[in-house]
């Protein structure tokens, strides 16, 4: 109702024409003006009062096409629009006519199109920093001209404007207001609001208005992604990695994990800011990419991880070589570390029988060689492997042999002054041109020697070195040490090594051996003698006493320096023989021991008898019993002077004995002790006898002692002293003795 009244004014020209005259009216609905937009449906209502049937007719003030339909229905007239367009934009002039009378009213129908809410883009997301523009735009406005449009940050307006550029044509147009502005953090949560303004009344105070309010999203795009990696990125088979990546941005991005196939390909594997990879394979190596993603953006961040393999390590033991020593028992150990279950084998490089015994158990594999022989003279390879890793360690088993101590040997007894050979003799050594011998006096190497022989065959040999020199009482003392090395092995820089020492002790035969005897060596029968012999040498000489027997054999009596013979008696005569004995000789001494007693019994007889008739034999005989080393003398007394008569075995003998012959015969029986004397006389009687021409001489007979021979040498020395002629025989004065 109220718009009726607002109507009113523009159209009073028609009414006051033929308000005065009839009763007749017209009147419109709406009044005189109406605003519709396009698209909508609208209705123009003309209706009459004070005519019964009233003829109704409509056309636009320029006189276009009406663009609607009309329906008549008794005093009402209708004109529909539908859809409103930009055809329907007139004055419409509703006519009504009841017989004569003719009534006219305008109705003014504006048209407007303001059908949807502003709609807000961006140029692109808001990211912090980054400048961004904001279009507001309002679809299928009409009319534009009267359109004025805000922008608003939270209560900022950013941007105002009017569209008041004119128009050609009636169209509908989209309009949009642009603004560009960098974000910051803060904008979040700020609301943007886009309004539209359609002024189309202009008495209206309130224009059409619409508004699309958008919260506003800043976003940071993923940046400083960084991925933490532990224990490393360097790996061993088996181990575990831990890769932590972070990425900071708003939204708070989503971290994923990828493995690097190719260039691009990309494998993912974890959602997980944290990814764990365990029981890592060298497969496994290459390039890990942390990606950091949210709606803006992504970041990313390479590692690249190196999985090795497993170090996995051979260990051989005692060592690369090992210098055994033949018959002992040898272990060659193989160890590994590194790898669960290794599986071993052992060869020799030439690839003979092992002549061992292999043993394996767990990290460990032993091969046994016991005994080691030459057999064992080998490189041994242990090859270990490990799933498809194979490992070879080599042990070179080097064989010795020097089983004992170098043996000093002498060519005989260490002698003063005598040549001899000192021999030092290693047994049984292998290999014999690593051995080296040496022979020294004390510190002084007196020979040395390296056996270099090229050797044929493998087998034990026993080496020696020789040297001959000249001992002297001063070597005694000194030690001889002979010395062998054995250089085994070239790893090792000390030779094996044995010696022997000999301490020498040089010899001296015995010499000036002498005796001593107290009181004197001829002795008379029942004293004492000591006899005492003395002998250099060294050692200091053993003494043995002997008496020699007739047959030239040695009796032994006493090994005491002195020996003692008490009340000796004829028996104890002899020769004693004293021995310096040591091992390097013997030096002997003969002593002769005299036992003297006086002469005694003797017995002084003549054949047939005392008186004997000339011309008979008579033989004088004269006997000094058994006492040795005694003179007997047989003389004939006479007044001129003693005739010393020539006996045979004290007998003397006169053929045909004459007157002459009578007398006084004595007999002398004489030692150094004394003497003794017989004498008879001889009595012949007269018959003519002829002169016997003897002429007796000189003649000593000597009373031989069955034991003393070297007494001989002085019958022999007092028979030629005496002149001897005659018979005496020394063959015959030998068997007298026995
Ligand atoms: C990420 O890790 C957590 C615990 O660390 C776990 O519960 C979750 O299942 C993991 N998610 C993925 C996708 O692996
Ligand atoms: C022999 O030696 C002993 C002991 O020395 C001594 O008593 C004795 O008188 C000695 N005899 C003679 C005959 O010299
Ligand atoms: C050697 O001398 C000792 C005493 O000095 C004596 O007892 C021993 O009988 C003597 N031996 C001989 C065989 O004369």
């Amino acid at each position: 109702f109220g718009k009726m009244v607002v109507i009113f004014g523009a159209s009073n020209i028609f009414w006051m024409v033929f308000a005065a005259s009839q009763a007749f009216k017209i009147e419109t609905s709406p009044e005189s003006r109406t605003l519709a937009q396009i698209g909508d449906s609208i209705s123009l209502t003309c209706s009459t009062i004070g005519c019964e049937s009233p003829t109704f007719s409509w056309r636009t003030q320029i006189d276009s096409p009406l663009n609607g339909k009309v329906r008549n229905e008794g005093t009402k007239s209708t004109l529909t629009m539908d859809p409103v367009s930009f055809e329907n934009e007139h004055s419409y002039l509703c006519t009504a006519t009841c017989g004569s009378e003719k009534l006219e009213k305008e109705i003014q129908v504006e048209i407007y199109s303001f059908p949807k809410d502003p709609e807000i883009h961006f140029s692109g997301p808001l990211e912090v920093g980054k400048q961004v523009t904001v279009r507001c735009f309002i679809p299928d406005v009409y009319p534009f001209d009267r359109l004025e449009m805000d922008l608003l940050k939270g209560d900022y307006l950013m941007k105002n404007q009017d569209f008041l550029e004119d128009t050609d044509k009636k169209s509908l147009e989209t309009k949009s207001l642009e603004e560009t502005f960098t974000p910051v953090k803060e904008d979040t949560g700020k609301t943007l609001v886009c309004r539209a303004k359609l002024h189309i009344d202009k008495t209206d105070s309130a224009p059409k208005e619409r508004e699309t309010i958008e919260e506003l999203q800043v976003y940071i795009s993923p940046k400083n992604t960084v991925i933490s990696v532990h224990p490393s990125t360097r790996l061993q088979e088996g181990d575990s990695v831990t890769m932590t990546c972070s990425s900071e941005g708003l939204p708070t991005p989503e971290i994923f994990w990828n493995k690097k196939l190719d260039k691009e390909n990309l494998q993912l594997l974890s959602g997980n800011e944290t990814l764990t990879l365990i029981a890592m394979r060298v497969e496994d190596s290459g390039t890990y990419v942390c990606e950091g993603v949210n709606t803006i953006g992504r970041s990313r961040k390479e590692v690249e991880l190196i999985v090795e393999e497993k170090s996995f390590t051979v260990d051989i033991f005692p060592g690369p070589q090992v210098a055994a020593q033949i018959g002992d028992s040898v272990v060659l150990t193989c160890r590994v570390t590194g790898c669960e279950s290794p599986s071993f084998s052992w060869r020799t490089q030439i690839d003979s029988p092992l002549s061992g015994k292999v043993r394996s158990e767990g990290m460990e594999s032993m091969l046994t060689l016991s005994p080691v022989g030459f057999e064992n003279e080998h490189s041994y390879l242990c090859t270990v492997t490990c799933g498809r890793r194979k490992l070879e360690k080599r042990i070179r088993v080097d064989l010795y042999s020097f089983p004992r101590d170098p043996e000093i040997e002498m060519s005989g007894l260490l002698v003063n002054g005598n040549p001899i050979t000192v021999s030092c003799k290693v047994p049984n050594v292998y290999p014999f041109d690593h051995l080296e011998i040496e022979l020294l006096n004390g510190e002084t190497t007196l020979m040395n020697k390296h056996f270099l022989d090229k050797m044929d065959k493998k087998s034990l040999e026993t080496k020696s070195l020789e040297i001959t020199f000249i001992p002297t009482t001063e070597d005694t003392g000194k030690v001889l040490v002979c010395r062998a090395k054995l250089h085994t092995g070239e790893m090792e820089s000390e030779p094996k090594q044995r010696q022997s020492t000999q301490t020498l002790y040089v010899n001296v035969a015995p010499k000036e051996t002498t005796v001593l005897v107290s009181p004197s060596s001829i002795l008379e029968e029942g004293s004492s003698v000591n006899m005492t012999c003395f002998s250099d040498g060294f050692p200091t000489p053993m003494i043995l006493w002997s008496r020699q027997l007739s047959n030239g054999d040695l009796q032994q009596l006493s090994e005491n320096t002195t020996l003692t013979l008490i009340s000796t008696t004829v028996e104890d005569s002899g020769i004693y023989v004293c021995e310096g004995i040591n091992q390097a000789g013997i030096s002997r001494k003969e002593v002769e021991l005299i036992i003297q007693v006086a002469p005694k019994d003797i017995q002084l007889t003549v054949f047939p008898s005392e008186s004997v008739k000339e011309g008979d034999t008579v033989i004088i005989s004269c006997t000094c019993g058994n006492v040795p080393e005694t003179w007997i003398i047989l003389k004939k007394k006479a007044e001129t002077g003693d005739t010393v008569l020539k006996s045979i075995d004290g007998a003397y003998t006169i053929r045909k004995v004459q007157l002459e012959d009578a007398g006084v015969y004595e007999c002398e029986s004489k030692n150094e002790v004394g003497s003794q004397l017989r004498s008879l006389t001889l009595d012949v009687k007269g018959r003519d006898n002829d002169k016997d021409y003897f002429s007796p001489e000189l003649l000593v007979l000597y009373c031989a002692s069955s034991l003393i021979i070297p007494a001989i040498g002085m019958i022999i020395y007092f028979a030629r002293k005496a002149n001897m002629k005659g018979s005496y025989s020394l063959v015959e004065a030998q068997k007298s003795k026995v």
